[in-house]
């Protein structure tokens, strides 16, 4: 008799292993063993994701680590699409979740898994979580959409920059202010950009914790300086990449 966890999940969820696949994953593209390693960094927009990976890529390949880096909607295939569709807002929802899962299985076959099989780290700026997040504050089903996921990678290192939605207003205000998207304006919150960007932020970092045990995510405290979120990443980092050697066993006398 098989228990669930016996049977192979089809799509993503917390069970999947470390650099496999999480269900079906890509069926053409069968993937063993590889040298790289995949570090995810997830948060909300705004929160500090890019400098963090900005900074990080510099201190590993100081360390003489290849790094290739990898973020939500660049894939060639798709990115000018999903300007388009930005650009005007009358897609239907599932039709954007659609678009969003086509540019990440297209940088997962291009860019993610060559990577990966060449021995570089690679540090992905979002993950599949902005989208299940995204998706999710509109009603989408969640298991759907977690089916519809199982072609992603688990990543080997998961961290989530949780943050408090009065803090990320400060620093989106301070920086480059909010937009149409990031503050969920076209789910018709009311006309007030501002007052939307906060009820639409409450709800996304709800649906972000609500994953957090689930999908085992690194919790990092987002509010604080650069530098000491930067100090808790590379420690982490480090302690992964490069474990501290076994002591060798004394040599006990025969
Ligand atoms: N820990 C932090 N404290 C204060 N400001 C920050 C912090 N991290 C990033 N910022 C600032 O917030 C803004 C958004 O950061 P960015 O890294 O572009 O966010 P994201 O890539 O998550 O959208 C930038 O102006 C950046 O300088
Ligand atoms: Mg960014």
């Amino acid at each position: 008799m098989t228990s669930p966890s016996d049977t192979p999940s089809e799509g993503a969820n917390g069970s999947g292993q470390a650099g496999r696949y999480y269900g079906r994953g890509i069926p053409y593209l069968p993937i063993g063993d590889y040298p790289g390693k995949l570090i995810a960094i997830e948060g909300t927009d705004g929160v500090g994701r890019s400098t963090q990976i900005q900074l990080l890529r510099e201190w590993l390949e100081v360390k003489g680590y290849g790094v290739v880096e990898t973020g939500w909607t660049r894939s060639p295939l798709m990115q000018p699409t999903i300007e388009i569709a930005k650009s005007s807002n009358t897609l239907n929802k599932l039709t954007f979740v659609l678009l969003y899962a086509t540019d990440f299985a297209d940088r997962l076959e291009k860019e993610i898994i060559p990577a990966l099989r060449a021995g570089f780290v690679v540090l992905s700026d979002r993950y599949i979580f902005t989208a299940l997040a995204r998706a999710g504050v509109r009603g989408v089903d969640r298991l759907w959409l977690r089916n519809l996921y199982g072609f992603a990678i688990a990543p080997h290192m998961m961290f989530y920059l949780n943050i408090d939605v009065k803090t990320l207003i400060g620093r989106v205000l301070e920086s480059r202010g909010m937009d149409f998207w990031e503050s969920g304006m076209d789910l018709k919150h009311g006309d007030d950009i501002y007052d939307s960007f906060r009820a639409y932020q409450n709800r996304l970092l709800k649906e972000y914790s609500s994953m957090a045990d689930e999908f085992h995510f690194r919790v990092v405290d987002a509010r604080r300086s650069v530098d000491r979120i930067q100090d808790e990443l590379r420690k982490n980092v480090a302690a992964f990449l490069e474990p501290p050697e076994k002591p060798a066993e004394p040599i006990l006398p025969r």
